[in-house]
């Protein structure tokens, strides 16, 4: 059985990565528990080009595992799809997440209820031991709420409020959002894809 080596740095991610693919590898290791050090400069066009970046860039130091990476992101439909792949940088790295939300209400004032449609989008690439490159998209949709609730998750999810669960995804437990996430289904989606080899 082959060894995944996920690249991130993100405990929470790897929790969600442990719990979704833990039934058909056993061993994934985060990119710190694997030993491997590197910095990729995200400058890809898209969430799969970013994605891939991470992938090759661990996948040159780790040549027995299955190496996956992720790129993610919030687009809001009104602000023409932003910040889509600049999420993390959107206003600044290191500007709070308080600051970026409420900045995204504000631009988003008087807009009405079905103009308000937004998801949360997330590609992962795999590069396999033999070279092989694959990637998958997945995404929630959702709706960018008027003011934050909830104090699970992270980033954006106090504003995404998702419809059909009557509940931003940052009221969720972490057991719910990973049902329903973006990076829960891509997550999913690339274990089928690679049992399919
Ligand atoms: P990453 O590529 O997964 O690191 O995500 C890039 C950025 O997208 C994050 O820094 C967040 O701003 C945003 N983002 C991605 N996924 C989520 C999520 O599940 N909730 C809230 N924000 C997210």
């Amino acid at each position: 059985m082959e060894e995944v080596i996920f690249a991130t740095g993100n405990e929470g991610k790897m929790r969600e990565i442990r719990s979704i693919l833990a039934d058909t590898y056993p061993k994934i290791l985060s990119m710190k528990e694997a030993g491997i050090r590197t910095e990729v400069t995200e400058d890809g066009k898209t969430y799969e080009e970013n994605a891939l970046m991470k992938a090759r860039a661990v996948a040159a130091m780790a040549t027995e595992a299955i190496v996956m990476a992720d790129d993610s992101g919030l687009e809001v439909d009104f602000l023409n799809r932003e910040p889509g792949i600049y999420s993390a940088r959107y206003m600044g790295e290191s500007t709070s997440y308080r600051i970026k939300n409420a900045n995204l209400i504000s631009r988003m004032e008087g807009v009405p209820e079905e103009k308000r449609t937004a998801r949360f989008v997330c590609a992962i690439a795999a590069v396999l031991p033999d070279g092989r490159e694959m990637t998958v998209r997945a995404a929630i949709e959702g709706r960018i709420g008027y003011e934050e609730k909830g104090e699970g998750g992270f980033g954006y999810d106090p504003i995404f409020f998702v419809p059909e669960l009557g509940k931003t995804t940052a009221e969720l437990t972490e057991e719910e959002k990973n049902l329903v996430s973006h990076r829960g289904k891509a997550l999913r989606l690339m274990k089928e894809e690679l049992k399919k080899l």
